[in-house]
């Protein structure tokens, strides 16, 4: 009976998705005890831009993509007791600071969800009736090492002691203090899985970057894998799910938590009724590959249900090189970043500059000078230049080049023609710096040749000289194409400006797919269309040195 269906899950050969939704992708839920900070609105920019790329390619909104809170838990209930208000209240509130950040930063998601809701609670209380019923959670007692940090109890061999000022007390890897518990309580047969999530994990290498699915495999090579608790005694832990039949119990705040990916497609639903399955994509950052990537396989292995199908793991934004956390003050407030480098200059400079297998320094002085060079000098000016009644008085984007051996248009032409491959490849691994970067190179080779060929000269003998004409038509031509094919490019990375700047061009078809290069070269003579003369040409106005303080 155990060990029914595991091949299946792991094969994921089936196509259970739903004929409702085309895609399927997670942020984490994350935890109320603290507000957001840039590092949160990092994920769900990836998990955003992720959306509204693979929107683009499917041509399809019909999407799931998904984020909430993760509300229940010793810390939680330590975080409400020390500002004096009941969990509920503490719950709601800073609940919705997530959902008001999300919302402010227009992020396309779809459900938002609450570990304190009924839905989710039936999920989880299914979830572990399911389990116990397969016989895969037994009770027992179980004594160890917790944190409470991070609500999990740690090895043995991960401990060591710390003295200080307050005395000496047991610490895991990452400095956190950990207390010795000894209670009884339900363990799940984790050690089953062992072999079947080293295949996962070898086989199908789900976690990208690859070092992470390497780090993945060496937790288990470290420590191998023993059953884990999945409760805690309510008269310790009350802040919790309760276990069915068995009020003396709550249920694990990671077992909850993980159950929230089912709830989003209405889990209590047989497999072949959920709104899509298996998730296609779950962004994570690198502190929580174990959660992830060993103990969610098994409880869905254990629950018959295939695997996600790529969990896309990122490193984290730091402050002078050390991690943001409430407890050092060196948290960066978003909303604050806003009001200096705008909705979409946050968003650009967070994508642009992560990199998704190392950490990065997170930095107010360069993210300003990175969006004021990029989004307003290359992108903004380019578009501003080309628009200008001084050098388009027709207000027009001639659609065709006549025959052109200008080197520099070739190869720019060149360039455009890779891009969309290279962009695709880069975005579907959270690279958006390498995409980005392809991006502002082209824009830039653009400028240049714009400024070398001095179209504002061009324009004034175009009237009676037909080879000037030939050249500014032709630049205007390439510097449109480029425009064109680069706003497409950029939608997932700043929608506004991108979407700003395709109205203006009066581009219909957005479409990832339209991006490949439509310009047709070698024509007797030029076509075109108009501009969208409603329409601003500035894209991003400069923000000003002054505003912003290191
Ligand atoms: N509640 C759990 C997740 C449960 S998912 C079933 C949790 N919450 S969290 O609030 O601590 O973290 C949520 C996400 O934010 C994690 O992916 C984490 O990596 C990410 N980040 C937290 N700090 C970060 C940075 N400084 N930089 C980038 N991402 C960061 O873990």
């Amino acid at each position: 009976m155990i060990r029914q269906a595991l091949g299946r899950t792991i094969s994921q050969s089936t196509n259970l998705s739903s004929k409702c939704y085309d895609y399927y992708i997670t942020t984490p839920i994350f935890y109320v005890n603290s507000s957001p900070h840039i590092g949160h609105l990092y994920t769900i920019f990836v998990a955003d831009a992720l959306n509204i790329f693979h929107r683009l390619r499917l041509g399809s909104s019909r999407t799931i993509f998904s984020s909430g809170t993760d509300e229940h838990g010793i810390k939680i209930k330590n975080a409400a007791t020390l500002k004096g208000i009941d969990c509920t209240t503490f719950c709601n509130v800073n609940s919705s600071k997530f959902r008001e950040l999300f919302n402010q930063f227009d992020t396309t998601l779809t459900d938002f969800i609450r570990t304190t809701e009924n839905r989710h609670r039936e999920t989880v209380q299914t979830v572990w009736t399911k389990l116990m019923s397969q016989g895969y959670i037994y009770k027992s007692t179980y004594a160890g090492w917790y944190c409470n940090s991070d609500e999990t109890f740690v090895p043995e061999s991960q401990v060591t002691t710390r003295s200080d000022t307050n005395g000496t007390c047991h610490v895991d890897q990452n400095g956190n203090v950990v207390t010795w518990s000894e209670e009884s309580n339900y363990l799940f047969r984790l050690s089953l899985f062992e072999s079947d999530i080293r295949r996962w994990l070898v086989e199908k290498k789900p976690i990208v970057p690859s070092k992470f699915n390497t780090e993945a495999l060496s937790m288990l090579d470290r420590s191998g894998l023993g059953d884990i608790s999945v409760s805690r005694p309510s008269s310790r832990l009350d802040w919790a799910i309760r276990v069915p039949n068995d009020p003396s119990q709550t249920v694990y705040v990671w077992l909850d938590a993980l159950s929230s990916y089912l709830t989003i497609v209405d889990y209590p639903n047989q497999v072949d009724n959920l709104k899509r399955w298996p998730i296609d994509c779950q962004v994570i950052g690198k502190d929580i590959i174990k959660f992830h990537a060993i103990y969610w396989p098994a409880f869905l292995m254990a629950l018959s249900l295939p695997l996600p199908r790529r969990l896309l793991c990122h490193s984290h934004w730091l402050i002078d090189s050390y991690k943001m956390s409430k407890s050092r003050g060196n948290v960066v407030d978003p909303f604050e970043e806003r009001d200096m480098l705008t909705t979409q200059g946050l968003r650009y400079f967070l994508l642009r500059s992560a990199t998704p297998h190392s950490d990065t320094d997170y930095n107010r002085v360069q993210a300003l000078h990175r969006v004021n060079a990029e989004l307003a000098d290359t992108y903004g000016n380019l578009m501003s230049r080309c628009c200008s009644k001084a050098i388009n008085p027709a207000q027009v984007v001639p659609t065709s080049l006549t025959e052109c051996s200008d080197p520099r248009i070739l190869v720019i032409r060149s360039r455009l023609a890779q891009l969309v491959d290279n962009c695709s490849t880069y975005y579907e691994n959270a690279d958006f710096y390498r995409g980005v970067d392809e991006i502002m190179a082209i824009l830039r080779l653009n400028n240049v040749l714009y400024e070398d060929t001095k179209p504002w000269k061009l324009i004034k003998e175009a009237g009676t000289d037909s080879k000037s004409h030939e050249v500014h038509s032709n630049l205007q031509a390439i510097t449109f194409e480029t425009l064109r094919v680069c706003s497409i490019l950029l939608q997932p990375i700043v929608p506004d400006i991108a979407n700003a700047a395709l109205s203006k061009l009066n581009i219909h078809d957005r479409s990832w797919e339209s991006a490949r290069a439509e310009i047709k070269f070698g024509q007797p003579q030029h076509s075109s269309r108009s501009l969208n003369t409603n329409l601003s040409a500035l894209l991003f106005k400069r923000i000003l040195e002054n505003k912003v303080e290191s």
